[in-house]
C-alpha cells in the first residue's frame, strides 16, 4: 500500500495534490512519500521482531540526503556499497555501528575510510578482496568484522541483470568452498568472522528461491560452528519484489518473508541482517511528468513527455514495466485509447511503453510512473544535457524541495576548459 491516491480525480502525495507540487517546482521531477517509506520499513522491522535484528535499507535504491534522515532516524540501518553511499549514510547522521559495507569491489581507501569512520561489518565477496581488507586493518592496528558472501547457486527467478545468485555471477565465493575460505578468514591478520552473508537477486516475486538459498546457508552455518568459527550474525541481503502492475502480481509480503526467515534459520540463534531497497522505496515514489506533445505516427499515437529515459531508466534497460497514470482523471466513462510512451531523447530506447491504455491526453497535461521511487533518481543521467531532475519530499500536508534543478549554468560549469585550449 502506497500514499499516492485520488481525491475527487486528483492524484495527491499524502495530503499535497501532485498539481500543486507541479505548479511549484515545475516537471520532469520525483516526490517521495514519507509515510510510505516509514510504513515500508515498518513492515519490515515488525517481520523479524521474533529476534534481534537490524533492517539495513539498500541505499544504492535511493540515496537522498533527506530520506537516508528520514529512515536512519527511526533506526534503520544502511547497506552501502561504494565510498559516496558511505559518506551519504554518515552525513545523513547514521552511525557507523548500522552501516554495512557491500560490493564486489571495495578498493583499500574505501575500506579505510570505512574502519576510520566506523563500521558495522563489510560483506566480503572474494579472497583478494579479504587480503586487502587483513592489510588494511592490520595497517591500522584494528580488527574489522567481516561477514564472506557466499554465492549459494540458486536461480532467483528474475531479470538476468538483476540476478546475481547463480555460479555464473560474479558475486561472492562459492558456497562449496566456504568452509575453506572461512579457515583462510579466520588465520589472517587484522579480520574478525563474525558471520554469513548471501543476496541472490533483486525484484524476487516468490519466496522460493530465497528458501533455498536460506537452507544452504543453515547448513554452512553448522558447518562453520563445527570447525570452530563463531557464526553469530546472518545477513540475509535484500531482493523482495513490489507489484509493478497494479492488480496483475503480488509478490510475497514482508511478513511472509520475515515467517521464511524464522523457519529456515530461526533456530540457530543468530542475529539477522536484510537488505532490502526496493520493496521500501519503489512504491514510495513516483516520477511526475508532462505530456509536451501527441503525436500521430503512420499507425500509432505517440505521447511525447518531458521525462526521458535519462530521468527513469529502467524501461530501456531491463524493459521494466511502470504503471503510467494521469494525475487529473478523466471522468468516469472515458474510454481508452492506446498511446507508444516516449522522451525526447534521441534514440528509440526512450520508450516508455508501447501501446499502453490511458484516457484521452493531451498537451500540457500531467503523468504520473508508480513504482518509480527505487532505481529512478539514483540511476539518472544528463545524458542529452538534460539536468538532473528534482526530488520533493512530501509528509502529511508539507512538501520541501531535496534536491533541487541545476540551472543550465550549473549544469554547464561542473566542465572546465583547459587553458591551453
Ligand atoms: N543487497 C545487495 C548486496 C544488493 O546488491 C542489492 C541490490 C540489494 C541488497 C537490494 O536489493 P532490493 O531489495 O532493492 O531488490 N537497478 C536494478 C536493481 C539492481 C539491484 C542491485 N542490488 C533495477 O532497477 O531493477
Amino acid at each position: 500500500m502506497d500514499h499516492f491516491l485520488y481525491r475527487d480525480g486528483n492524484l495527491f502525495a499524502e495530503d499535497v495534490a501532485i498539481a500543486d507540487i507541479a505548479a511549484a517546482v515545475g516537471t520532469p521531477f520525483y516526490v517521495y512519500s514519507s509515510a510510505t517509506l516509514l510504513r515500508h520499513f515498518k513492515l519490515f522491522d515488525d517481520a523479524l521482531d521474533w529476534t534481534d535484528h537490524l533492517v539495513c535499507f539498500a541505499m544504492k535504491s535511493l540515496s537522498n540526503q533527506a530520506v537516508l534522515k528520514l529512515l536512519g532516524d527511526t533506526g534503520a540501518g544502511m547497506d552501502v556499497v561504494s565510498g559516496g553511499e558511505y559518506a551519504r549514510a554518515r552525513a545523513a547522521g547514521v552511525p557507523g555501528d548500522r552501516i554495512v559495507f557491500s560490493g564486489v569491489g571495495k578498493t583499500k581507501e574505501e575500506m579505510r575510510m570505512a574502519l576510520e569512520g566506523g563500521i558495522r561489518q563489510f560483506n566480503v565477496e572474494s579472497e583478494p578482496e579479504m587480503k586487502a581488507l587483513s592489510d588494511v586493518a592490520s595497517s591500522m592496528g584494528v580488527e574489522a568484522p567481516i561477514t564472506i558472501r557466499v554465492n549459494p547457486d540458486v536461480d532467483a527467478k528474475t531479470h538476468a541483470k538483476i540476478a546475481t545468485g547463480k555460479s555464473e555471477n560474479k558475486f561472492g565465493i562459492p558456497i562449496s568452498r566456504g568452509r575453506e575460505v572461512y579457515a583462510m578468514a579466520a588465520a589472517l591478520p587484522g579480520l574478525k568472522v563474525i558471520g554469513i552473508d548471501v543476496h541472490i537477486g533483486s525484484q524476487l516475486t516468490e519466496l522460493e528461491p530465497f528458501g533455498l538459498a536460506y537452507e544452504k546457508v543453515a547448513e554452512l552455518t553448522e558447518a562453520l560452528r563445527a570447525d570452530g568459527h563463531e557464526i553469530k550474525r546472518l545477513d540475509l541481503g535484500g531482493g523482495l519484489g513490489i507489484p509493478y502492475e497494479q492488480g496483475n502480481s503480488r509478490p510475497p509480503l514482508p511478513t511472509e518473508y520475515g515467517a521464511l526467515i524464522r523457519e529456515k534459520v530461526g533456530h540457530l540463534g543468530c542475529e539477522i541482517e536484510i537488505e532490502p531497497g526496493r520493496l521500501v522505496s519503489g512504491n514510495a515514489g513516483l516520477l511526475v511528468s508532462k505530456v509536451i506533445y501527441v503525436k500521430e505516427g503512420e499507425d500509432r499515437e505517440f505521447l511525447i513527455l518531458d521525462a526521458a529515459m535519462n530521468d527513469l531508466v529502467r524501461p530501456a534497460m531491463y524493459e521494466a514495466h511502470h504503471d503510467i497514470v494521469p494525475v487529473i482523471e478523466a471522468p468516469i466513462g472515458t474510454e481508452y485509447v492506446p498511446y507508444d510512451i516516449v522522451g525526447p531523447v534521441c534514440e528509440s530506447g526512450d520508450t516508455f511503453a508501447k501501446g499502453r491504455q490511458m484516457q484521452p491526453l493531451q498537451d500540457g497535461d500531467l503523468v504520473a510512473f508508480r513504482s518509480a521511487g527505487a532505481y529512478g533518481a539514483v540511476m539518472s543521467s544528463e545524458y542529452n544535457s538534460r539536468p538532473l531532475i528534482p526530488e520533493v519530499l512530501v509528509q502529511g500536508d508539507q512538501f520541501a524541495v531535496i534536491r533541487a534543478r541545476p540551472t543550465f549554468d550549473e549544469m554547464i560549469n561542473r566542465d572546465t576548459i583547459p587553458e591551453w585550449l
